[in-house]
């Protein structure tokens, strides 16, 4: 029988607290907080986790959730099933107090939850530490005293869909999900077949890969969703580092699980230039290759998903983000950081999916590339939508056919 947990007296009385006597700390900033964190040379080493390399993930969750309240114009009750050592829950109490109500970080390892409260203390706030196996606790959520988490934020070791499904029980009428996938070579086309049995979607070796990974973490969300009766509204999904994030609302009810469900479909890439077209789940037209306007030969073509094919950003949330991330003094660990993802993030609003890569269409070519900034306008001049991309340097989004661009800018 699964252990019953949840109400905040119940949970402190099962935690039995790791012993951290033996383990070596050394003393960490990451944006307000002060932290104490294993002291190792390779993080994955240690008895309990701490990336300091995830803060600009930690500060983009910061950002989102205050705008979140606003939006919603209440405080949040924040979950988060995997906390790790709470540094999470420890900056979101110190750098967005007005923001929060509630904070409750859990964990399966008592030394994170330790080490947690210990820093908790340093920094004089007071989340909610928790020491169970998310899978369980995350299907019990309902009985917490506070009712349902406003946002619960899944933040795992590689693959996030073991956890999916436990995650939707705790959704509910105003709330959001917040999810990372670290294991790229499943996402990235590495392994495809690993990809389906994880994600339900093929991925492939395209050099747009990060944004199909994008794409392929959100129809799972998508699905797993839907299931439960929501819709999603992607507010805020990127790729960098060596993670893809999606950040959505749920909408509650049949008419929203369907409107975001016809939003899944496959894209067929070309890998030389990267034209993309899409491909809705009820349309069979097969498209397998196309005379390939780099190689001038016929390439065959990858398909790609089921994928999202809608939007996997709102323009206004992240315009509210640019604008929240000027009103952090102190806080955010790498705010130039930030401000540039989100500006260029901000940049692909409606543009088309997948994108070129300059330097393999312009491949063969003579002369040097003209810079990015001078193609985007020589695009737009012609009539085309384009814009750069966070996905990859030298990528660039448009509505014009690799000949178009080709003809225009080299
Ligand atoms: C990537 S770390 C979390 C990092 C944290 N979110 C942060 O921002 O610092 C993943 C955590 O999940 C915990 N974990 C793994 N399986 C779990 C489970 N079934 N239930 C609860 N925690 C689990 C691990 O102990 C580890 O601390
Ligand atoms: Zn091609």
């Amino acid at each position: 029988m699964p252990r019953s947990i949840l109400y905040v007296g119940d949970i402190r009385e099962e935690i039995k607290l790791g012993n951290l006597e033996n383990i070596p700390l050394r003393k960490a900033v990451e944006g307000r907080a002060e932290l104490w964190v294993p002291d190792v040379e390779r993080i994955y080493d240690a008895p309990v986790f701490y990336n300091p390399k995830m803060s600009l993930n930690r500060d983009l969750s910061i950002v989102a959730l205050k705008v979140l309240s606003n939006r919603w114009d209440k405080k949040l009750f924040v979950y988060e099933p995997l906390g790790g050592i709470g540094v999470r829950a420890i900056r979101t109490l110190m750098e967005i107090p007005e923001n929060v109500s509630h904070y409750l970080s859990n964990d399966i390892n008592s030394l994170a939850i330790s080490l947690g409260r210990k820093n908790a203390k340093t920094n004089a706030v007071n989340p909610e530490f928790t020491n169970q196996d998310a899978r369980w606790q995350m299907a019990e959520l309902r009985k917490h005293p506070l009712g349902f988490p406003s946002v619960i934020d899944l933040d795992p070791f590689g693959a996030p869909t073991p956890f999916l499904d436990a995650v939707s029980y705790g959704f509910s009428r105003e709330s959001a999900v917040f999810v990372t996938a670290t294991d790229m070579a499943p996402l990235c086309g590495v392994y495809p077949e690993t990809c389906y049995v994880k994600y339900h979607g093929f991925s492939a070796r395209v050099f747009s890969c990060h944004e199909f990974a994008v794409r392929i973490l959100l129809q799972f969300i998508a699905l797993t969703a839907a299931r439960r009766g929501y819709g999603i509204h992607p507010i805020l999904s990127f790729s960098t580092d060596h993670y893809v994030r999606a950040k959505v609302v749920l909408r509650k009810g049949k008419t929203w699980a369907k409107k975001a469900t016809a939003k899944i479909g496959f894209a067929i890439v070309c890998p030389r230039c990267g034209e993309t077209q899409v491909e809705e789940l009820v349309d069979n037209n097969d498209v397998d290759e196309h005379l390939c306007p780099v190689s001038r030969e016929k390439e065959a073509l990858e398909k790609i998903g089921p994928i999202w094919l809608g939007d996997f950003f709102d323009h206004e949330f992240v315009k509210d983000m640019q604008g929240s991330v000027q009103s952090f003094d102190v806080g955010l660990d790498q705010k130039p950081r930030v401000a540039k993802l989100l500006k260029r993030i901000a940049s692909e609003a409606n543009m088309p999916i997948g994108f070129y890569r300059m330097d393999r269409l312009g491949k063969g070519k003579t002369g040097n590339l003209p810079p990015m900034t001078e193609i985007i306008e020589k695009l737009r001049v012609h009539g085309f939508k384009a814009s750069l991309t966070h996905f990859h340097p030298q990528g660039i989004k448009t509505n014009a056919s690799p000949d178009e661009v080709m003809s225009i800018v080299l």
